[in-house]
């Protein structure tokens, strides 16, 4: 996968830069090019000519070539990159990148890439877990970069912890099944529902719920990365999909959501229902607003929404796949799988807001995974994200 890939090389000041010599050779022997940019300090721990004779490209470093004057530009590069890797990536780098602090070539670069970046952090255990690095890979995180996890071991400082880069055989594993993964789903066209739905009770007032809709987009972005064309149908929510290749349809309430899916329904070969449609809204809404001053308070009569997963199960025509979510608090298994069951799913995605770090509002979820066919993959709470390729991941080896 790596054959004639241009691969942006980012190397830092750490004692592992001297592994980049490494992934440089293997990137090459893999077929990619190659374009180191060390930062000044990356420098004293490995020189540019051996980067430049294992890559067969001058390295980068400065703004300007000192001798010629010439303008070595980061927009360019950034541009030409399928793919940016920093690794080593230490503390400050990270830090760098993380705030837009520009001040050197390799954070120019960082910032002018379009492609996916990769970033391989490399320091002491202490400085790993200090705050501000946490809070640091989290905004790269929050960014759509990809953090390779640095490993545990002996460190340079003797002590033993985590903060060894990760060997550069499996950074170009991580880099090779990336590439793999974006022709997955090429040509097929996934329809994702997201976030909470919203029912008018009168002009000012609604019914909905905590849906921040961070699970569907990061389905949506994860779905369009692997190829998909993606309609995403969303209630009310203050985020964005990342990736370009995502139609975004706006809704309000689940009745215009419903109207959405109908419209869209026939086209997809995968429907994924991850809002939280609220299952009831007023009988009639409020033109004006309800006041208070009468004695008594209002009763509001319910009636029962759509059930948009249902509609899609009945309408489902043979090959399209669908996958659905159940928040439950108790009784969770016999919960999700009726659900799985009554709404015709291939698949079902469940969340327990028993668990800490899973359901709404948060980063993190922890689910587990029902087919149709008995399979039960129970997962660890991992990032939004992280979760969203572990499900595409068994969607993808349905249509297969
Ligand atoms: N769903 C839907 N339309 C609805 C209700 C739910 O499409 N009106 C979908 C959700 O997107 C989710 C699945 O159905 O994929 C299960 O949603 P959930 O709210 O857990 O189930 P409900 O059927 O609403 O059951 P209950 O509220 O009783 O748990």
């Amino acid at each position: 996968m790596l054959a004639g890939k241009h691969i942006v090389l980012g190397i830092t000041g750490g004692i592992a830069a001297y592994k980049a010599a490494t992934l440089v050779r293997l990137l090459v022997k893999a077929g990619a090019e190659v374009q180191v940019v060390m930062t000044p300090n990356a420098r004293q721990f490995i020189t540019p000519v051996t980067l430049s004779t294992l890559s067969g490209k001058p390295v980068i470093s400065e703004f300007f070539t000192a001798n010629t004057g010439q303008w070595n530009s980061h927009v360019d590069l950034g541009l030409w990159a399928d793919a940016m890797i920093v690794a080593p990536a230490t503390a400050s780098t990270i830090a760098k990148m993380a705030t837009g602090v520009a001040d050197n070539m390799l954070v120019t670069t960082y910032l002018s890439a379009k492609a996916p970046v990769f970033v391989a952090p490399a320091m002491d255990l202490d400085m790993m877990r200090h705050p501000s690095t946490v809070r640091n890979l989290e905004l790269l995180r929050s960014y759509g970069n990809h953090i390779i996890e640095p490993a545990a071991g002996e460190l340079a400082s003797h002590l033993v912890g985590k903060g060894r880069m990760e060997e550069p055989e499996n950074i170009v594993r991580v880099i090779n099944d990336f590439f793999e993964q974006s022709a997955q789903l090429a040509g097929k066209r996934v329809l994702i529902t997201a976030g909470p739905t919203v029912e008018k009770i009168d002009p000012v007032r609604f019914i909905s719920n905590f849906s921040s809709g961070k699970m569907g987009f990061a389905l949506a972005d994860e779905c369009a990365r692997r190829g998909a064309q993606v309609t995403l149908v969303t209630g009310p929510v203050a985020i964005n999909a990342r990736q370009p290749g995502v139609e975004r349809i706006d809704v309000v309430s689940a009745d215009d959501m419903c109207k959405a899916v109908a419209r869209h329904m026939a086209d997809a070969q995968v429907v994924i229902l991850c809002a939280a449609v609220a299952d009831y809204k007023v009988a009639v809404m409020s033109e004006k607003k309800i006041k208070r001053e009468k004695d008594e308070a209002p009763v509001l009569q319910l009636v029962k929404n759509p059930d948009i997963a249902r509609m899609v199960g009945e309408q489902k025509r043979p090959g399209q796949v669908t996958v659905g979510f159940a928040l439950e608090t108790d009784n969770e298994e016999v919960n999700a799988l009726g659900k799985m069951e009554r709404k015709k799913l291939d698949m079902i995605v469940l969340n327990s807001l028993r668990d800490k770090g899973a359901g709404f509002q948060t980063h993190t979820n922890r689910v587990t995974i029902y087919h149709r066919n008995g399979d039960v993959i129970a997962g660890e709470c991992k990032a939004k994200t992280e979760v969203a390729a572990d499900i595409v991941e068994e969607i993808v080896k349905m249509l297969k």
